[in-house]
């Protein structure tokens, strides 16, 4: 006991100075392009004792689980990644989950051409997850990115602070590095936010875009900014026509980042679907918005002081995913 004691004292105070893993278990549903790649980046920068990737597919979850556990001693990680088919006993107890099922898009299609399919897919899904890790914080990855989320947030019973989306952080990535290519600057420096629905009607916003605090007015024409603004909000789109197939690299990276400061408690700012009830004039909508993000989920809903032509433009994103949300709500999944 007398060795007991000092050497547990020594191991916490090793695990605090080294900051590994930090939490026990992360869960992320959906082992396609995108859940793959998030389990990968999640991995990578150990953040959790052991990832669970889930998947439908049998074999799928495993054999990609499997690949990317072979690297971590290429890559020096200890975060250990086992894969399941559809056996969600496995992920029992899980801290945060990541959820990316359902079917991404083709070429011709728009996000909301897959809320039929994807509606009952996250729905089943969420019930599973919550059914044994009820403490979990939920993000959700799948499209259409917001009503989705709204799916899970009504399947979950859970608060709006442990269910949120991913988008704001991968459509700002994607702002970020136009910005970046066309100054020719690091993208590390390009800071902005974007605002609304993850689709056309997304709000990305210049007035509150830098270059490490230099004002992007200052830097490039108005015509150059808007061009890169137009780039962006079909960002997807461009993708979906390059490859036949939605993206992946970007969308998995930008969901492992939101795990990263919920895991590490980082309070950090990111545009997030969240629940909006009165922000923004706003209400029981799920939509982007910058966020406070930390070890509960969503610390706070930070509201801008918009102009009256940006206050436009994320009330026509609002009907939008107003509009999608009521498609969810005529396919009566939920009593
Ligand atoms: C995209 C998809 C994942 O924007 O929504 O690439």
């Amino acid at each position: 006991m007398a060795i007991f004691v000092p050497f547990c004292f020594f191991y916490n105070s090793i695990q605090l100075l080294t900051n590994i893993s930090h939490m026990e278990r992360i869960t992320v549903v959906g082992a396609g392009n995108v859940g793959a790649t998030c389990a990968n980046v999640i991995a990578h920068k150990d953040l959790a004792r052991e990832v669970v990737l889930v998947d439908v597919k049998e074999g799928l979850a495993e054999g990609k689980a499997l690949d990317i556990w072979q690297t971590s001693s290429i890559n020096n990680f200890n975060t250990r990644v086992v894969g399941v088919t559809n056996n969600y006993l496995r992920t029992k107890g899980s801290n945060v989950v990541v959820i990316t099922s359902g079917v991404p898009r083709k070429p011709g299609m728009s996000r909301d051409d897959l809320i039929k399919t994807n509606a009952v897919i996250v729905k089943e899904v969420t019930e599973r997850i919550v059914k044994y890790s009820p403490d979990a914080i939920i993000i959700i990855v799948s499209n259409p990115l917001d009503v989705m989320t709204y799916c899970a947030f009504l399947a979950s019973n859970k608060p709006p602070h442990k269910v949120f989306g991913m988008a704001g952080i991968l459509d700002t990535g994607r702002y970020r590095a136009f910005i970046a290519e066309a100054l020719n600057v690091s993208p590390k420096d390009i800071l902005s936010l974007s605002l609304g629905g993850h689709g056309d009607t997304m709000v990305p916003l210049p007035r509150y875009t830098s270059v490490n605090g230099i004002p992007i007015h200052e830097l490039l024409a108005p015509e150059e900014i808007d061009k890169i603004v137009e780039r962006t909000k079909f960002g997807g789109g461009e993708l979906v026509n390059l490859m036949g197939t939605s993206a992946w690299y970007a969308p998995g990276a930008a969901a492992a980042q939101m795990v990263e400061a919920i895991v590490d408690d980082q309070k950090r700012i990111f545009p997030c679907c969240a629940y909006l009830q009165g922000e923004y004039g706003l209400k029981n909508i799920y939509m982007g918005v910058p966020v406070k993000l930390g070890k509960n989920g969503i610390d706070q809903i930070i509201e801008l002081q918009l102009n009256e032509e940006e206050k436009k433009m994320v009330q026509e994103s609002a009907n939008s995913v107003k509009k999608s949300m009521k498609a969810l709500d005529e396919l009566k999944l939920f009593k």
